[in-house]
């Protein structure tokens, strides 16, 4: 029996998350991962663009990264009582690096940290409402669990990723379309004494990359601090990866939170929650704070060694430079491959972030520009990149990333191996099986 028919026996599914089980690769099992590069249990080699949704912009395994790691495990386990020196120096870091955040906790997801987001917005305004955009993906809980990848038919009503959610809970979330700053005006017109937080992903990463407006951001601003609502900056994808400061840091608009993880410790299971004194003083890490907050795991010794090395190399390299370099370069290079070919693409995303959608033009803004994306070719393509030894993941809208570990070679070799793939995606005509494709019933990263 193969390891991935015994992961079947006892996993459900064989797999460990949602997103995880990939149509046309359930065979896959990943044995080692190194730099770009993660290799199967057979010994295939794959060059990795999809970099576990997000985590390692340094590469996987960065040498720094895991001897801090490991000097913590040898020194330090997880004492579960008051703090550490580690903790008190990654927090005063946070403080120094984004705008926004004066205090700040950690947990071990990102989810966790949108989850007391919103918990905290709802303690310091005693309202019930929440508004998310369509797109949006901000983890697995039950406030925000909807209307991430839509279908066209559940569009523009609560579009939940799960059963198993309260309707009180769903009703309690108003979903408004991104970049539309007439509708936040006038959801705020209508409701903007319930509503207790606006959470938002500044780039909606989680279907690819939807590049805000500046109006846009702007109202959210203006009409949260007006109805005196919290606005929440959802930047578990952006931070880190787009600047240290976070995209807050670049757009020039602060929000009241913000919610961070992923490539802020490289890989290690890591969120963060920071943003203003007040709001965060609410919480019960402070005698008689309203918001329980606790987690067995949060601020353990590996994990804040994992994220103080990564951020000492984010300051101290062009990790930036270079990423946004081959970033700039596959989204360019991409985008002359199509049009030579003749395919119509919109190859966008922002620094290290490409995706390359199989629509005409222009630059999508919201969700529903999406629909457009012909997503058995954006998939069928994909797939035929696994062949080449290049790992974008095979599902609708997903992201890709390039790490400080990526090289110019690894471009030019991905180019290359898309024209081959594009190529064999037109003459099959897109891919095959597109049953667990079309719309996001489950959840996405
Ligand atoms: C923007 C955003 N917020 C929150 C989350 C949830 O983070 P986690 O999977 O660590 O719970 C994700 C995960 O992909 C995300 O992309």
């Amino acid at each position: 029996m193969t390891l991935a028919e015994r992961a079947r026996r006892v996993i459900p599914g064989g797999v460990n998350s949602g997103q995880r089980s990939i149509p046309g690769l359930t065979d896959l099992v990943i044995a080692r991962t190194q730099g770009a590069r993660f290799w199967d249990s057979e010994g295939r080699e794959f060059t990795d663009y999809h970099a576990a949704f997000g985590p390692p912009l340094l590469g996987h395994n960065d040498p720094d990264v895991a001897a801090a790691v490991t000097t913590a495990g040898a020194t330090l386990g997880l004492a579960g009582v008051a703090v550490t020196e580690g903790e008190v120096a990654l927090a005063e870091q946070l403080v120094e690096l984004l705008p926004s955040v004066e205090k700040v906790l950690l947990t071990s997801t990102g989810s966790e940290a949108t989850f007391h987001a919103l918990r905290v917005a709802r303690v310091a305004t005693g309202r019930r409402l929440v508004v998310k955009f369509q797109g949006c993906y901000h983890g697995w809980h039950d406030s925000v669990s909807l209307n991430v990848i839509s279908s066209p038919d559940r569009l523009g009503r609560p579009d939940p990723t799960s059963t198993g959610i309260l309707p009180e809970v769903l009703a309690a979330t108003l979903v408004l379309r991104f970049n539309d700053p007439e509708a936040v005006r006038q959801a705020f017109a209508e409701h903007g004494q319930d509503i207790a937080a606006v959470i938002v992903e500044p780039i909606p990463h989680n279907v690819g990359a939807l590049l805000p407006t500046d109006e846009f951001l702007r109202t959210l601003r203006e009409e949260c601090t007006r109805a005196g609502s919290v606005l929440v900056f959802d930047e578990v994808i952006t931070g880190f990866r787009h600047a240290l400061g976070g995209y807050q840091s670049l757009c020039g608009v602060t929000p009241d939170l913000t919610t961070m993880g992923k490539a802020i410790a490289n890989g290690a299971p890591v969120g963060a929650l920071g943003g203003r004194a007040d709001l965060m003083d609410l919480f019960s890490t402070r005698p008689g704070g309203p918001a329980f907050f606790a987690g067995t795991y949060n601020g353990h010794p590996n994990v804040v060694a994992a994220a103080l090395a990564t951020l000492r190399k984010l300051r101290e390299e062009p990790v930036h430079e270079h990423t946004f370099r081959l970033g700039e370069r596959a989204r360019t290079e991409l985008a002359a491959m199509y049009a030579g070919l003749g395919v119509p693409a919109v190859v966008t995303g922002y620094g290290s972030v490409f995706v390359s959608y199989f629509m005409a033009g222009p630059a999508p803004r919201s969700y529903d520009d999406l629909l457009a994306n012909d997503a058995a070719r954006f998939i069928g393509y994909r797939r035929n990149l696994v062949e080449h030894g290049i790992f974008e993941l095979p599902l609708n809208l997903k992201r890709s990333h390039v790490s400080y570990a990526h090289t110019d070679a690894d471009i030019d070799r991905l180019v290359e191996a898309s024209e081959a793939a594009i190529r064999k995606t037109l003459a099959e005509g897109g891919a095959a099986d597109l049953a667990h494709t079309s719309t996001m019933g489950g959840a996405t990263h």
